[in-house]
């Protein structure tokens, strides 16, 4: 079974997962966390339903035989088929879509954007579940972006390449947020936070709900709650990627992930 010395898992289909790797650091230390990047099919978004599983699952038998004690579901495209992954692990399981969710619940407003892959948008996870638990009438408009997560995973810190990205996002985002005058906007895919500077600038003012400070605080409840949180700091981290390696360790010191102990190569699931 699991004790506090047992790791954190925290997987995603690519680059996206280290947003909420980060908020995890911050407030959590102390604990080891373990991240699984399948970079070998990103983008998930753009994928069908029953592959998606699939791909899913192999993630989840990875984290189940490493003994994590707890698994944050950082990918909000896995996390609308959550209820047909989570039997391949024994521990608590987090997810994106839930804590955005939870998130949007707790706040004052009346027109909720929430901008996402394709498949979480035509899943329409969010709306459903924001409007089951907001104890409001509230207005959720959803947007699906068929290329910005990918746009992201290769181009970050490249001012070419974030030049394509803040176009594309003001292509998804413009309407949204000066037509339809949204007053927050979940980013809905974890590749969104890694360009909130950018999404800033585009729109200063506009709130920004980002799914992973939520996460990390319901794991740290959890944690204390079982007994397993890991107190102090020098919490390592290991990544493990079916893409390449050279890109996640860039990536990783590009989004300020700390005690990074190894990027290995995972090979991929056949598809
Ligand atoms: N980062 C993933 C999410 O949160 C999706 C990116 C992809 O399409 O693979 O939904």
């Amino acid at each position: 079974m699991f004790d506090q010395n047992s790791p954190v898992g925290v997987l995603d289909s690519g680059i996206g997962g280290f947003s909420v790797a980060r908020q995890v650091q911050k407030l959590l230390p102390g604990e080891d966390l373990l991240y699984f990047g399948d970079g070998a099919h990103i983008p998930y978004g753009n994928h069908a339903e029953g592959t998606i599983i699939a791909m899913a699952r192999y993630m989840f038998e990875f984290m189940e035989s490493r003994g994590v004690k707890a698994l944050l579901v950082a990918c909000n495209t896995i996390s609308c088929v959550i209820d047909r992954c989570q039997d391949a692990v024994s521990c608590p399981t987090f997810n994106a879509v839930q804590a955005g969710a939870d998130a949007v619940a707790r706040l004052d407003v009346e027109k909720v954007g929430v901008i996402s892959t394709v498949f979480t948008h035509n899943a329409r996870c969010y709306p459903r579940r924001i409007l089951a638990q907001s104890p409001k009438k509230m207005v959720v408009l959803s947007c699906g972006c068929p290329d910005l997560a990918r746009l992201v995973e290769h181009n970050l810190g490249n001012p070419g390449g974030m030049a394509e990205v803040e176009d594309n996002l003001r292509q998804e985002l413009d309407h949204m947020v000066l037509e339809d005058r949204i007053q927050c906007c979940v980013l809905g895919c974890t590749h969104y936070p890694l360009v909130e500077d950018s999404i800033r600038k585009l729109y200063p003012g506009l709130l920004l709900i980002d799914p992973a400070e939520e996460m990390a605080r319901a794991l740290a409840r959890d944690l204390e709650k079982r007994g397993l949180k890991r107190e102090g700091g020098g919490g390592t981290l290991k990544i493990h990627t079916t893409g390449s390696v050279e890109e996640y360790t860039l990536r990783a010191r590009q989004v300020g992930l700390e005690r990074v102990e190894s990027v290995e190569f995972y090979p991929p699931m056949k598809l």
